[in-house]
């Protein structure tokens, strides 16, 4: 037997016992001829300790013995004295008095010290270039069970709701989620690529013309993005899709997941049903389509009170039909000026003109560029609305509603940020519901907010050749802490439906055909009602784990520049391998390589 136990098991109630344990050995320190060794696994961490006395052999082959190396020692479990329990280790009241050690494997000194402390201060690319050394780390063992503990609550929860998990294929053809498309070359089908998929979005809707009635799948999505702390080129879905369902359907599931989810990962059970919230009142309120609900500092539309303003940027605006919003940032009256034109900075690169303010001191009075030209009554009725207080600190954004919206939700973030306004370990679930159908593409023309394939709100579907841009969508995303968890839509199951929304993209019948023919055809055949969702599984575990990059959640995250840097991937392959696929390079000269 190579173990009796394992390191992290050992209790009082073993002394006594003749045990063998294996590990790495996370420190070896040598107290005046005694030899102390820190045994690591998985489970936990166990202290050993060699006396010369009870055997040389061993001892000696301890204080050889160096961090990282792969150790099997044999011993008598034995209590603390009571002044050496350590009560923060979960075996802390004992100890092995060892008496035999094999060294099952040296290890040369890793790259970067493995404690959480000073790895957290090491750079990632070591890290990652490392990353099986950085997973050895206990924040990231945990992390990682506790995806494995979440994985698990998931599927029996959709067992449960008699959801059947179906694999869907990695080769397959481009699917329109908004990215672009990792390609794959075919050596059998000459000049033709298969596309990774960016979601299983078009075979879960056609699992659901086939009868299977409710789908899940735990699947690997690629898109070829620009990557962020909360986005990776490779990542996983928790995919969903059901037939003959409403949105109520798609909620009370979810939420019924996400309790499950919370429960498993440690936290209290989130009240049911999850708050909900129409898409629009999330723009006009949180300035945001993923509004993070802990904290207020709210968007308040202002443009009433000043409709006959003397502050001409204000007017100015108004008379061109746009609207003038306020924030009142609570409790940031004395923030620093450069505080301030950090926030103006970055408003101008949301799209406003700049960021009025009014600073409300300790006395009451008010200190402030532009307040000079407020009349009286503008001045009652921010101080009113605004629930103006001495400390106080309003931030003014005027110009075209969505540009207004999306630079004082930016505003609002940095604000709650600075206020120390978010409140740590609370998670605040919202649904965002009624998301337009459409949105103005950047060629000018239209595309889809979420994909082609979801169902307009029944009431809205006239105006999808009408007043498309008006036209709501049945979508939703579910939201926690300010993060888009997750998203989806009822779908279109008729063709004629589905063949309007496509022009209205302004595809072609021979593109319609050619891209999603497939779809067009399967909708002749009795295709049900269906629906459904998809979350982000690395932000969910990234949220539940209180992690800051979703790169904390995954065993071999890739880096901001798509590279595996353990890997060295993407790679060159030989000239054999390209021909083998029909593909000739033709590289600028100025190409740079991966890694
Ligand atoms: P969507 O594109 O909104 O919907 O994706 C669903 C969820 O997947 C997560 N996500 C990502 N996570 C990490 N890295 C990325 N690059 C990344 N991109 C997306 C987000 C997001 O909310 N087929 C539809 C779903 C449907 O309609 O049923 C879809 O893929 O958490
Ligand atoms: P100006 O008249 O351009 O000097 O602006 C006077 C004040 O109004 C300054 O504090 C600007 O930051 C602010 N301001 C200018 N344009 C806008 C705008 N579109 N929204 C909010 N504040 C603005």
């Amino acid at each position: 037997m190579m173990r009796t136990h394992t390191c992290g098991e050992l209790r009082a109630e073993h002394a006594g016992q003749q045990v063998a344990l294996c590990g790495w050995a996370d420190t070896v320190r040598d107290h005046g001829g005694l030899i102390f060794i820190d045994l690591r696994d998985r489970y936990g961490i166990t202290q050993v300790t060699f006396d010369p006395k009870d055997s040389q052999a061993a001892w000696d082959a301890a204080q050889a013995a160096r961090g990282e190396y792969v150790l099997r020692v044999a011993g008598t479990v034995q209590l603390r004295p009571p002044e050496m329990v350590n009560s923060k280790l979960e075996t802390g009241a004992i100890e092995i008095r060892g008496t035999a050690i094999e060294v099952l494997n040296r290890s040369q000194p890793p790259p970067f010290p493995l404690d959480d402390e000073k790895a957290a201060k090491v750079a990632e690319e070591l890290r990652l270039t490392y990353r099986y050394l950085d997973l050895r780390r206990e924040s990231m063992q945990r992390n990682l069970l506790l995806r494995h503990r979440i994985t698990q609550a998931i599927r029996t929860y959709l067992d449960g709701e008699q959801f059947v998990e179906i694999e869907t294929p990695i080769l397959t053809k481009s699917t329109p989620e908004g990215a672009r498309d990792y390609l794959v070359p075919s050596r059998v089908n000459p000049g033709c690529f298969y596309a990774l998929p960016q979601s299983p979005q078009q075979y879960k809707q056609l699992c659901m013309v086939a009868g299977l009635d409710r789908y899940f799948q735990i699947a690997r999505c690629f898109r070829d993005e620009d990557l962020r702390a909360d986005r990776q080129p490779e990542f996983t879905q928790v995919d969903i899709e059901m037939s003959f369902l409403t949105p109520e359907d798609i909620y009370a599931l979810i939420d019924g997941l996400l309790a499950d989810v919370m429960e498993a990962a440690g936290h209290p059970r989130p009240t049911l049903p999850l708050p909900r919230m129409p898409y629009r009142e999330a723009m006009d309120r949180y300035g945001s389509d993923k509004p993070d609900t802990r904290f207020a500092m709210l968007l308040t539309d202002m443009s009433d009170l000043f409709t006959g303003t003397q502050f001409k940027v204000f007017a100015s605006v108004l008379g061109q039909g746009g609207v003038v919003k306020a924030i009142n940032a609570k409790g940031l009256g004395a923030v620093s000026q450069g505080t301030i034109d950090g926030w103006t900075a970055a408003a101008r690169e949301a799209g406003l003109g700049g960021l009025a303010f009014i600073r409300v001191q300790p006395d009451g009075s008010w200190k402030s560029p532009i307040v000079k030209f407020f009349s009286e009554a503008e001045q009652a009725g921010l101080r009113e609305r605004l629930d103006m207080q001495p400390g106080d600190l309003v931030l003014f954004g005027a110009d075209k509603r969505d540009v207004v919206n999306l630079a004082l939700g930016r505003i609002r973030l940095l604000a709650g940020a600075e206020a120390k306004a978010i409140p740590a370990d609370t998670f605040a679930f919202t649904w965002v519901t009624d998301f337009p159908l459409f949105e103005r593409s950047a060629e000018g023309g239209l595309t889809s907010v979420n994909h082609p394939f979801t169902a307009p709100h029944p009431e809205d579907a006239p105006l999808i050749e009408s007043d498309p841009l008006r036209a709501r969508a049945l979508a939703y995303d579910i939201i926690l802490n300010g993060v888009e968890l997750g998203g989806g839509s009822i779908r279109i199951h008729d063709s004629d439906l589905q063949a309007r929304a496509f022009r209205a993209l302004g595809l072609n019948e021979e593109r319609i055909r050619a891209m999603f023919g497939h779809m067009i055809d399967a909708f002749r055949y009795g295709a049900p009602p269906h629906g459904g969702i998809a979350l982000g599984l690395d932000r969910l575990v990234m949220l539940m784990v209180g992690a800051e990059s979703i790169r904390d959640v995954l065993a071999f995250p890739k880096t901001q520049r798509a590279t595996d840097l353990m890997m060295n991937a993407p790679d060159k392959v030989d000239a054999r391998q390209l021909r083998d696929i029909w593909i000739q390079l033709d590289l600028p000269e100025s190409t740079p390589s991966a890694g």
